[in-house]
């Protein structure tokens, strides 16, 4: 069932959806070579329970970390760990903070040092797919139209669209109805329908589709082992808007603080 939020229900996502922006603001401060993830997750979990939140991730159906660590090949749900970034890596940094009983959520990928030129435009595609997913996402639309929209954009310059994982419903709990798969046909699926709140997250490939899960019953990563990137927005549909309510504007100010 989808439940549809009022729109006292959408202003209380916006603190958590601030707050899980500027916890990956701060994350981004830290990305380099030679950080440890495990380092990264220290910094989050700090960061959101000084802010008065939650990691909801952190013990969610027993998965270790407040974030999710996807280097490389890894896709989603990868753990924190003592693995140590470098040169040339791309990190998505994926996490979900409860905030006064709600929910934001959202991912972004990185590149530590100098990133291959291929790798960078997997992560700008994937990253662009996520708007234009979002400018699928109003209200009269379907969720088929969003899903389209991403495969469509992603598929066209030659990149995989991951099929196993979706974005989701959120609000009070960190993963609502209805599923919004990256890729599918217009027209089809559930209404999108004001109350809404929505998670937006392409996942894509550089080689193909194909993903296996780990024997921690976790991290899912690319079969062939090639790099796959994955961006994500909450938002919601209210008074016939979309509203973006998470913002990768605190991840751009900390990359651009310190390279300048
Ligand atoms: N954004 C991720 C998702 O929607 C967050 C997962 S948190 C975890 O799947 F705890 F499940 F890892
Ligand atoms: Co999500």
């Amino acid at each position: 069932m989808i439940y549809l939020k009022t729109p006292d229900e959408i202003e209380a996502m916006r603190p958590a959806a601030d707050l899980v922006s500027r916890t990956m603001g701060e994350v981004a401060r830290w990305i380099a070579p030679g950080v440890t993830t495990r380092k990264l997750d220290t910094i989050a979990r700090e960061f959101i329970r000084d802010n008065g939140g939650k990691p909801a991730c952190l013990g969610y159906e027993g998965f270790p970390g407040t974030l999710c660590i996807e280097v490389n090949e890894t896709v989603v749900h990868g753990f924190p760990s003592n693995y140590a970034l470098r040169d040339g890596d791309i990190v998505g940094i994926d996490t979900v903070v409860e905030l006064n009983g709600f929910m934001g959520d959202m991912c972004y990928t990185f590149a530590v040092g100098n990133v291959a030129d291929e790798v960078m435009q997997l992560c700008r595609t994937t990253r662009e797919s996520l708007y234009v997913g979002i400018e699928a996402c109003k209200v009269g639309h379907r969720v088929g139209d969003i899903a389209n929209a991403v495969q469509t954009y992603c598929e066209k310059r030659g990149y995989s669209v991951v099929r196993e994982m979706c974005g989701h419903g959120i609000g009070r709990h960190m993963h609502e109805s209805p599923e919004v798969p990256n890729y599918g046909r217009r027209g089809t699926g559930p209404a999108l329908r004001n109350g809404m709140c929505l998670c937006i997250e392409p996942m894509i490939n550089l080689g193909s589709r194909n993903i296996v899960i780990e024997s921690d019953g976790w991290t899912c990563r690319t079969r062939d082992r090639k790099p796959s990137a994955h961006y994500e927005h909450t938002l919601a549909l209210l008074d016939n808007q979309t509203h973006v309510l998470t913002t990768f504007d605190y991840i751009h100010q900390a990359i651009e603080d310190r390279f300048n």
